[in-house]
């Protein structure tokens, strides 16, 4: 970013691992295994000296309580110097661009030199907690003196109460989930069943042929798998290479049964992975001999009621960091839109044309106008390659800079919707 005070943060390199579909591949790893993975490798491919690494900015938005703080634990864990300060960021889905965003903000304060950043989700692993009375009675039960007091902690507790509770995908505030939210969207916005299974289907076709053409080959890295180190996970497992549109119409919605049309094939998968991406600041980058992959121009975040429409302020971040940049969509060479759900991505896209959604909700502005069908996700997104919620960010930033330099473009917006009715955004520049 130039425009706060000068010093501009260069993104010198990225990686990810694989991304697998919960309880596959990745079903032994944790959150912290996946993130150690990504950031040794990622030290080694940007073939840089440790000591220069200032921080890490780290996230995971399902996490252990064990490890609140995972951007340490990848630290210490991967063998880094353990002087490197760390520190743990979520934003939801949008988890790696905050960490990317915050240690760009830290680069332009002149606080940092050169960071980690990124995120890593193991929805194979997630926390299993007790209801509230059983934690209770635990806690009062350790602080009990004799037999007799510990077991009369658990007096109250009903048989009902030992059942174990899983992590919700639902939102807290609203009690709905992201596919409840995405059903009312679609619906509120006329997004139809067809429309929605043909952007899955784009999805699903361009991911293949990206993998295909070995496009993904300088971002993702091999896992080879614990115990045994012998087997190997090269490729993301979500990506259909035989998808045909007749499959999604097959498809029962999941989320409304009777009257709903998002379904398994429409809608972003859970997903075991990681990402992250080594940045600099531009002077610091030069001093090393580091070319970067391009530059963090802009950000912006943004904030809908999530009772509305809870995956919808892309509609305002994506005006906001354009405004911020000075820039049009016409200036873009690139877009790279985080599909949680393709109802969510065909409403984005729907108000970012709008000349009625501008009026109501963007005080009278212009529409920022239709994204251009061949400058849009063009090597799959998120319901086709996967969506660790807090490795997609990075994925998305590292993606976009690769999918710059082979169209020989300049500039990228990556937008990503987020739980809580978040949104962010940011632009990215090769020059
Ligand atoms: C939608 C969801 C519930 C589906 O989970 P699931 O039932 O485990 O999904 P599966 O992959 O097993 O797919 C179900 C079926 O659809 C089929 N299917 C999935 N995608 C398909 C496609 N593109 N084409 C054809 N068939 C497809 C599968 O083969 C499977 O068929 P089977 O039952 O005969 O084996 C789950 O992916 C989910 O919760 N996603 C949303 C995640 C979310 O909230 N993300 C937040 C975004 S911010």
């Amino acid at each position: 970013m130039t425009n706060r005070t000068g010093r501009r943060t260069a993104i010198i390199g990225g990686v990810r691992t694989p991304f697998v579909k919960a309880g596959t591949s990745f079903r032994n790893l944790t959150a912290l295994d996946l993130g150690k993975l990504v950031v040794s490798e990622l030290v080694q491919r940007c073939e840089l000296k440790p000591r220069e690494i200032d921080q890490i900015v780290f996230g995971t938005v399902i996490p252990s309580v064990q490890m609140p703080n995972i951007a340490r634990e990848v630290g210490l864990a991967t063998g880094l110097p353990k002087e490197i300060e760390a520190y743990t960021v979520v934003r939801a889905c949008a988890t790696s661009l905050q960490a990317l965003t915050t240690a760009a903000d830290a680069i332009s304060a002149g606080e940092i030199d050169c960071a980690i950043v990124g995120g890593s989700e193991a929805m194979s692993d997630v926390p299993i907690t007790y209801s509230r009375p059983v934690a209770q009675a635990i806690v009062t039960a350790s602080r009990g003196k004799t037999v007799v007091d510990k077991i009369r902690a658990f007096s109250d507790v009903s048989p009902r109460d030992l059942l174990p509770v899983p992590p919700a995908i639902a939102e807290y505030s609203t009690g709905l989930s992201m596919g409840e939210s995405a059903e009312k969207m679609a619906k509120e916005n006329g997004i139809s069943r067809e429309a929605q299974d043909a952007f899955a289907h784009r999805s699903h076709t361009k991911a293949a042929k990206a993998w295909d053409e070995g496009t993904f080959s300088k971002e993702v890295m091999r896992v080879l798998l614990p115990p045994g180190f012998e087997e190997a996970v090269v490729e993301d497992n979500v990506v259909r290479k035989d998808s045909t549109l007749e499959g999604y119409a097959k498809l029962k919605p999941v989320f409304d049964r009777k009257y709903g049309s998002i379904t398994a094939g429409n809608s972003s998968p859970l997903t075991d992975g990681a990402a992250a991406l080594l940045v600099m600041s531009e002077d610091k980058a030069r001093a090393l001999g580091m070319r970067p992959l391009g530059y963090l121009r802009e950000y912006a975040y943004a904030a809908v009621d999530p009772n509305w429409q809870l995956l919808q302020a892309p509609a305002f971040s994506v005006p906001k960091v354009l405004r911020r940049a000075g820039m049009k969509l016409a200036d873009l060479d690139l877009v790279e839109i985080h599909e949680a759900f393709a109802a969510q991505v065909l409403s984005n896209l729907q108000a970012f044309a709008s000349k009625q959604f501008a009026d109501e909700h963007l005080g009278g502005a212009e529409p920022i106008g239709e994204v251009p069908d061949g400058k849009l996700n063009p090597n799959g997104g998120s319901i086709s390659l996967g969506h660790p919620f807090a490795a997609t960010g990075a994925r998305l930033v590292h993606q976009a800079l690769r999918e710059l330099a082979a169209r020989n473009g300049n500039s990228a917006l990556i937008s990503i919707c987020a739980a809580g009715g978040l949104g962010g955004a940011c632009i990215l520049t090769r020059e």
